[in-house]
């Protein structure tokens, strides 16, 4: 048994999409986001960039005593997993878009997945690629300007809609029947989404609830699970300013699966 909290990073905001996943599946651990948002976004930032700011952050995190850490965010995750898995003993989970499930289950055969350059640049990506695109044809799209949206509490704007119709549109006219979240700020644009999908039968598929399977047998495997009755405390921090620690808060708290 262990009570102390898991850690959860992201560039922003986009994280608490796996935060709120892992608060509902794992209601008695607590958890301690660090959500950098200074630095945000990342995805179109050097990879020697991207890792300074993951390492001062999960140094904070070590401080405040994580006895593991998601990486809930997909391209910090492409740029920095090896490093962080050297650099640290702890258990450390990170993001990989759900492309597996989207082939496996797609009935057109063709799939998209929509992420920042970051993700879809990095090796991670690569190698899923080259594994599933013999089984089904996978189309990229670069979010342009999502992050930003949900950065900027603009998810319901026409504006969204417009960015949105721009990046989706072209995967719905190319057939897709699966499109994949590679980004954990997406699933916050998932009504925007929705709407350009009107009726059509696509699914939107991200990977909050694998991560959080991956968690829950981490947590087992090393006999880490908080006690049962152990009551789960949640701390946000930040790289940025007050103002932003509140707008963490905020969103946590109103972000419901
Ligand atoms: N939430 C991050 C991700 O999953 C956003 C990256 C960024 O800051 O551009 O990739």
């Amino acid at each position: 048994m262990d009570n102390r909290p898991i850690g959860v990073f992201d560039s922003g905001l986009g994280g608490l999409s796996v935060w709120r996943e892992l608060q509902h599946g794992l209601p008695n651990e607590s958890l301690c986001y660090f959500g950098d948002g200074k630095n945000c976004p990342y995805g179109d930032q050097s990879k020697e960039e991207v890792l300074t700011y993951v390492i001062n952050a999960v140094d904070e995190l070590i401080n405040h005593d994580i006895k593991m850490l998601v990486i809930a965010c997909n391209a910090a995750t492409a740029y920095t997993i090896d490093v962080l898995r050297e650099k640290y003993s702890i258990p450390i989970v990170g993001m990989e878009p759900a492309i597996k499930p989207a082939v496996l289950e797609s009935k057109s055969k063709i799939v998209g997945i929509v992420a920042t350059a970051a993700t879809l640049n990095g090796q991670l990506f690569h190698n899923t690629y080259k594994k599933y695109s013999n089984q089904a044809t996978i189309l990229s799209s670069v979010g342009r300007g999502f992050v930003e949206l949900v950065e900027g509490d603009m998810e319901d704007t026409p504006i969204a809609q417009s960015r949105v119709e721009a990046v989706i549109l072209p995967l719905i006219n190319a057939g897709v029947d699966k499109i994949v979240l590679g980004c954990t700020h997406y699933p916050f644009l998932v009504n925007t989404i929705n709407k350009v999908i009107a009726n059509r039968d696509i699914q939107i598929i991200d990977s909050a609830s694998a991560v959080k399977s991956r968690v829950k047998f981490i947590l087992k495997q090393g006999d880490i699970f908080a006690d049962k009755d152990n009551v789960a405390n949640y701390e946000f921090l930040t790289a940025h300013n007050n103002e932003y620690l509140l707008k963490l808060k905020n969103k946590a708290s109103s972000a419901k699966i």
